[in-house]
C-alpha cells in the first residue's frame, strides 16, 4: 500500500511503500540506515542484509544523495526515531541515481544556495518553511471566506502608481503604451468594495525596491481586504483578528515544522487580540527615549521599526502618521488634519511592518488636490475619482505581506526563504 510519511502513524504494523528520494545514508556493516524523504516528511528506513539479500544490500551501499527510490517494508514505532517511526525495508527500488548532488549536509553560503534554489527547496528546513507558508495562505483565505469577504482579484498590469512612482516596474504594453506591474490591488479593491461590500484580493505585487534589506523583495504576495462603511477602528480590529487567526492555525497544524525550524512556539501563543496601540507621536517619543536618532515628521525607518517591535511581545499597531509621509489616498484625521487615519502593524521580536493600511480619503475635492500634490496623472485616476462621485462612503482596508508574515512566524533572518523563488535587486535566477 502506498503511504506518505506524514501519515505514517496510521500505518503502524502494516507493510507500506514510500516513494521518495534518498536524503542521507549511513551504514554499520550489516545494516544501512537510509533517510528517505517524500516531500511530506523524513523517515529512517532500516535495511539489513538478512532481509533484502546480498545484491540489493550492495546496491544500496553506493546510493547517493537525492537518488529517487521506493522503499517497501513494515512500519515500526520507535521512540528514538525522529517522528516516532521507522521502516524495516523488505524491498528497495531505485528509479534514478543522482550523482554529485550539489547541496550536501555541510554548510553552504546564501548565494550558493540561492543559485540552486530549485534544489535547495528540497531541504528539511526549506520544506518546513514552505509548508508554513502554505498554511498561512490557507488560513488567510479561510479567515476572509468565513467572514463574508468576496475574493475579487485586481489586475497585475496597471496604468498608474498606487504606492509612489519611484518603485514602479514598467512593462511595454503593445504600441505606444507602458503598463506597470501592480504595487497593490488596493485602488481596484476600493471599487470592488463599493460593488460587493466586503472584498479581498490576493496576489503577487511588485516593487522596484533598490534596497537590499532582509525585509524587501521585488515580487511578493499580498492579501488585501477592503470594507465599505468602515473606519480606522474597524480596520485595526480586522487586522488583529487576521494575525491572531493565522498564528493560531500554524500553531495548531504546523507544530512539527516549527520544531524543525527551532521556533519557540510559546512566543507565538501570546499573539491574542487586543494588540497594543501607539500613535506616531507616542512611537516617536519612545524612539527618542531609547536614544535613537529619529527625526520627528519622517517615516519610520527599518531600525526604528525593529526597536519599536522589540518593546512588545505582541504585534503593535502604530497609527496617525504624518499625512506627508503616507500615500495620497489616506484620509486625514478631522481632529488633526496633518495626521492620517492609517495603521502599520509591526510584528514583535524585531520583525517590523507586516501590515499597512487605514481609512481612505472619501472626499472628491481633497482627493483631487492630493493627486495634484503627489504629481500623479489625473486621467489615469478618473475611474478612482468616480468612486467619490457616485455614492462615496467611509471605507478602509489593509495589505498584509505574506513573506513578512511567514518570516516572523518562522523566525527567519531574511524574507528570501519564505517564497519558493525570491526576486530581489540582484536576483532573477532561477
Ligand atoms: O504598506 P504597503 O506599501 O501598503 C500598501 O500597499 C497598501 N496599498 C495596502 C492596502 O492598504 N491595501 O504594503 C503592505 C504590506 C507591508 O506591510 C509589507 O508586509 C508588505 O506589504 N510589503 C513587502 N513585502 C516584501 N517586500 C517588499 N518590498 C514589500 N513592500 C511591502
Ligand atoms: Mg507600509
Amino acid at each position: 500500500m502506498r503511504a506518505y510519511i506524514e501519515d505514517i502513524a496510521r500505518h503502524e504494523g502494516q507493510e507500506v511503500t514510500i516513494h521518495g528520494w534518498l536524503h542521507n545514508r549511513r551504514s554499520s556493516g550489516k545494516i544501512h540506515f537510509l533517510i528517505v524523504r517524500d516531500g511530506t516528511g523524513f523517515i529512517q528506513a532500516v535495511m539489513s542484509k538478512a532481509a533484502v539479500g546480498d545484491e540489493a544490500f550492495a546496491r544500496a551501499d553506493h546510493l547517493s544523495q537525492e537518488s529517487s527510490l521506493s522503499v517497501t517494508g513494515i512500519v515500526r514505532a520507535d521512540a528514538r526515531a525522529k517522528g516516532g517511526y521507522e521502516i524495516d525495508v523488505a524491498r528497495l527500488e531505485v528509479h534514478s541515481e543522482a550523482h554529485d548532488y550539489p547541496i550536501t549536509p555541510k554548510e553552504h553560503g546564501p548565494d550558493y544556495l540561492l543559485d540552486r534554489r530549485h534544489l535547495w527547496i528540497r531541504s528539511e528546513r526549506q520544506t518546513a518553511i514552505l509548508r508554513v507558508r502554505h498554511e498561512v495562505i490557507d488560513a488567510v483565505r479561510d479567515f476572509f471566506n468565513s467572514r463574508g469577504f468576496i475574493l475579487c482579484d485586481a489586475p497585475i498590469f496597471t496604468p498608474a502608481a498606487c504606492e509612489g512612482t519611484t518603485t514602479l516596474f514598467p512593462v511595454p504594453y503593445f504600441e505606444d503604451h507602458t503598463a506597470f506591474l501592480t504595487q497593490s490591488g488596493q485602488l481596484y479593491n476600493e471599487a470592488n468594495a463599493m460593488a460587493l461590500g466586503k472584498v479581498y484580493c490576493f496576489g503577487p505585487t511588485f516593487r522596484a525596491e533598490k534596497s537590499k534589506t532582509r525585509r524587501h523583495l521585488t515580487e511578493f504576495w499580498m492579501v488585501e481586504p477592503e470594507m465599505a462603511y468602515a473606519d480606522l477602528d474597524d480596520v485595526i480590529a480586522l487586522a488583529e483578528g487576521l494575525i491572531a487567526s493565522v498564528v493560531a492555525r500554524v500553531l495548531d497544524t504546523r507544530k512539527t515544522e516549527l520544531e524543525i525550524l527551532e521556533r519557540d512556539a510559546s512566543t507565538l501563543e501570546r499573539i491574542t487580540p487586543p494588540f497594543p496601540r501607539l500613535t506616531y507621536d507616542e512611537a516617536a517619543a519612545l524612539l527618542k527615549e531609547k536614544g535613537l536618532p529619529f527625526q520627528y515628521g519622517t517615516d519610520l525607518g527599518g531600525t526604528d521599526e525593529t526597536v519599536l517591535s522589540e518593546q512588545f511581545d505582541k504585534p503593535v499597531c502604530i497609527t496617525h502618521y504624518p499625512a506627508s509621509v503616507k500615500a495620497f489616498y489616506m484620509k486625514p484625521d478631522p481632529r488633526q488634519p496633518d495626521k492620517a487615519l492609517c495603521v502599520d502593524v509591526l510584528a514583535p521580536e524585531g520583525y517590523g511592518e507586516i501590515i499597512g493600511g487605514g481609512q481612505r480619503l472619501d472626499d472628491l475635492d481633497l482627493l483631487l488636490q492630493r493627486i495634484k500634490e503627489h504629481d500623479l496623472p489625473q486621467e489615469a485616476f478618473e475611474w478612482y475619482l468616480d468612486l467619490r462621485r457616485y455614492g462615496s462612503v467611509p471605507h478602509g482596508g489593509f495589505g498584509m505581506g505574506i513573506e513578512r508574515c511567514v518570516s516572523w512566524i518562522c523566525k527567519l533572518e531574511h524574507v528570501r526563504e519564505t517564497i519558493p523563488y525570491p526576486r530581489m535587486l540582484y536576483r532573477l535566477y532561477p
